[in-house]
Parts: structure tokens; sequence; C-alpha cells
């Protein structure tokens, strides 16, 4: 009995750990065009300008992730299509040297990220967690999301022009969580 009792404890402690994200240092800002002193920065557009990263909801598709350029409020989401988005925009913050990028392809990141952690998205409905990738792109860096959720084929998708592009070689937005006893599963 007290066995048991043991186990069934184990159990719940180990679940709950495993779970909880506390002590993460990223969080998501609201964005309406102005962007927070503790934006982090994701890289430069073809002018040398910031372009940082951002988030918004694309009805019944889920969370994604977007492009964002200062000024700007509206951003175009690469979700089956392009999706122009001007409400709800979050925009990624927190401290920069928390965070770095790493190269990745699609058919090597599921084995990349054995350990590690990498920054959340968002999601897709019924699919799972998608990640935050760039690429160099015609002189500047693009912005998108790495569909992480599926094995061996975790591509990269952005807005060229107007246009959804598919991309298999990216870089993808890691947490330097050395210090930390907490990883978040995939899903
Ligand atoms: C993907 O990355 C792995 C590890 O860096 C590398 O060995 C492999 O050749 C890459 N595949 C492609 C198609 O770039």
């Amino acid at each position: 009995m007290a066995r048991t009792i043991c186990v069934a404890i184990f159990v719940l402690f180990t679940c709950q750990t495993s779970y909880s994200l506390r002590d993460l240092d990223y969080y998501w800002r609201e964005y309406t065009g102005e962007v927070p002193e503790d934006a982090i920065l994701g890289g430069r557009d073809i002018n040398g300008n910031n372009i940082y990263i951002g988030q918004a909801y694309v009805k019944n598709e889920g969370l994604v992730v977007v492009q964002i350029t200062p000024g700007v409020r509206q951003v175009l989401a690469p979700m089956k299509g392009i999706k122009k988005i001007d409400k709800y925009i979050k925009i990624l913050c927190g401290p920069q040297q928390k965070v770095f990028w790493m190269s990745s392809n699609s058919s090597n990141l599921h084995l990349a990220l054995i350990d590690k952690h990498a920054v959340i998205g968002g999601h897709e409905d019924g699919l799972g967690y998608i990640n935050i990738g760039r690429i160099s792109h015609e002189g500047e860096v693009k912005i998108g999301k790495i569909n992480s959720f599926s094995a061996e084929s975790a591509q990269f998708y952005f807005n060229d022009n107007g246009l959804e592009r598919l991309i298999t070689s990216y870089e993808i937005l890691m947490y330097n969580d050395k210090d930390l006893d907490v990883r978040i599963k995939p899903y």
C-alpha cells in the first residue's frame, strides 16, 4: 500500500515538473506597431533595418510565427497561403543573450533538438508545436515558422513577397537553458 502511494506521488511529481514552463526568460508582448525595448532581434532587412519575431492567430489554423517590421501593424502569416493579420499580434521579448540561432534542416531537426530547447513559436491546430525559423534570402533575413511537429520533414515556411514558400535548410531559434533543469517535451 505504502509502495503504491510512493509510486503514485513519484509519477505525479515527475509529470508536473516536465510540463512546467517556469523560469523561462522569454515572453510575448502585445504588438500594435511599436517595438518594445526588450524585443528579441530577428535580423535585418535589405535596408539594414531591424526586423523582429511575431506571433499571430489564424482562425481555425493556429498560432503562427510571423515577421514584424517596425512601424507596420499588419503581418503576413505563412499558413496555407499568406494570411494578412492586423489584430492581436504578439512580439517575442526577453534577454537577447538567452537565445541563439542554430543551423539545421528538415530531416535532421529532430535529432538536433534532443536535450535542447527550441523557443516555441506557436502551434497548428491538431498537429502540434511550431518553432521559430529564419533564412537569409536575397540579401535579407526572413522570419517564418518551422513545422517541427512533422518528424523528418520539419520545413521552414515564410512569406516571399506575398507567396508562401517552403525551404528545407534554415536556422532555428534556440533557448539557452544551461542552468535550467526543465525541458519542453515534444508534442
Ligand atoms: C542536414 O543536417 C545534417 C547535420 O548537420 C547533415 O549531416 C545533412 O547532410 C543535412 N542534410 C541536408 C539535406 O542538408
